[in-house]
């Protein structure tokens, strides 16, 4: 747990490459991704990016746009930033050290973001989908996702991490929301919700 929450040195390293090549973290990365419906120019960021494959789908999508992370590991920036070398280079791909407790400048409004298998390590919740949402253009999307890997998850877990997710993007002030699953072993969980446009 310790490891999932802050990836450090050496074994960090391998929990990351463990996360990149697990094929249902791979499954789950690309699909949130293809629910986004991100448009080649937008500007969109992934908090928790871990060893960076959604990032990586995310890149594929906004051609002409600019995709942000940040992850608090350092290790996991220098992981991601290897596996997104190309888009680094190309000044597309923006991969940053940084808490969500304390969020860096990402410029201009956004218009998408995303968190997977992340918010159930961040501090109050909700106050940080307030200031997730303060970056966000109106009408701006985000998608939060839940994979439970607690020992003994089962479907009735992911429902009530799916619950959960809604109950924060509602208090923080997020609209529209929808839920999504994919059938995998847990089931994943994805809430996708709108800022309000006014
Ligand atoms: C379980 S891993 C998931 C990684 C990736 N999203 C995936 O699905 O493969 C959680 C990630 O969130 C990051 N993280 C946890 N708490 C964070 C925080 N408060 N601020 C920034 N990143 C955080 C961790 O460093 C880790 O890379």
């Amino acid at each position: 747990m310790r490891q999932a929450h802050q990836p450090q040195g050496l074994v960090g390293w391998a929990v990351g490459w463990m996360f990149a090549l697990r094929r249902s973290n791979r499954q789950r990365n690309i699909w949130v991704v293809s629910l986004l419906d991100v448009q080649p120019t937008d500007r969109v960021l992934e908090v928790g990016f871990g060893p960076g494959i959604a990032i990586a789908a995310l890149a594929g999508r906004a051609t002409r746009g600019h995709v942000f992370g940040i992850d608090h590991s350092e290790t996991m920036v220098r992981q991601a930033a290897r596996r997104n070398a190309a888009g680094v280079r190309d000044h597309r791909v923006h991969l940053t050290r940084a808490s969500v407790e304390q969020l860096p400048s990402f410029g201009d409004p956004l218009d998408a973001v995303l968190a997977v298998n992340s918010v159930g390590f961040w501090p109050d919740p909700v106050e940080r989908l307030r200031e997730l949402r303060r970056l966000l253009r109106p009408a701006g999307r985000i998608a939060l996702v839940s994979q439970p890997r607690c020992p003994g998850a089962t479907r009735d877990t992911t429902a009530r991490a799916a619950e959960e997710l809604q109950d924060l993007l509602t208090q923080a002030g997020f609209t529209d929301l929808r839920v999504k699953t994919l059938e995998l072993d847990p089931p994943v969980a994805c809430v996708l919700a709108h800022n309000p446009t006014t």
